[in-house]
């Protein structure tokens, strides 16, 4: 498994996560999806303009979120669904507000509260992607937030463990 970036301390332990630019403002279309992999090179995530005001969400609105794309259930991946749309997994479920449907066990992620789990059986939320923009509007991703994405939980509370790659799965 091979970091994107990963700066490292005198002493050789990985400590914080990469500054990676992921997109910018003027290229974002409220509720397109932008898929793009951090803070290694193989871990996917969603980027996407929720139309309206989110937690962690930067930009003008404050409505651009992202989170790891792996479901903390089983790995899954899983997809946005705007509001009032359904998912192809399941037409009978609509969404209330923009959420993250994964299809292989229904969870239900809102995606502008956290990724809060709102239905199915993930345990935990989606990790969210630290986002900044700077004053041309360039999208960063700077960190994540707990918990540790899905495959990297070492037991630590501190998430840039996952900085690291390739731990087994614990839960
Ligand atoms: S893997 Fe997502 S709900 Fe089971």
């Amino acid at each position: 498994m091979k970091a994107v970036v990963i700066p490292t301390s005198p002493g050789g332990t990985q400590s914080t996560f990469p500054k990676v630019k992921i997109s910018s403002l003027g290229e974002l279309t409220t509720g397109v999806t932008v898929d793009f992999n951090y803070p290694l090179d193989n871990e996917p995530n969603v980027l996407v303009k929720l139309g309206q005001k989110a937690e962690g969400g930067v930009g003008p609105d404050g409505d651009v979120v992202a989170f790891s794309d792996l479901c903390q259930h089983l790995g899954c991946n899983w997809g946005y669904v705007a509001p009032g749309a359904s998912p192809k997994a399941n037409p009978s479920f609509s969404a209330s507000g923009p959420v993250g449907y994964c299809p292989c066990h229904a969870s239900v992620f809102d995606l502008t509260r956290g990724a809060k789990v709102v239905g199915g059986p993930s345990p935990r939320p989606l990790p969210q992607v630290q986002l900044e923009v700077d004053g041309s509007g360039n999208i960063f991703a700077v960190g994540m937030g707990p918990p540790s994405i899905f495959g990297h939980d070492t037991g630590s509370t501190d998430v840039s463990n996952d900085l690291k790659g390739g731990n087994p799965v614990t839960s």
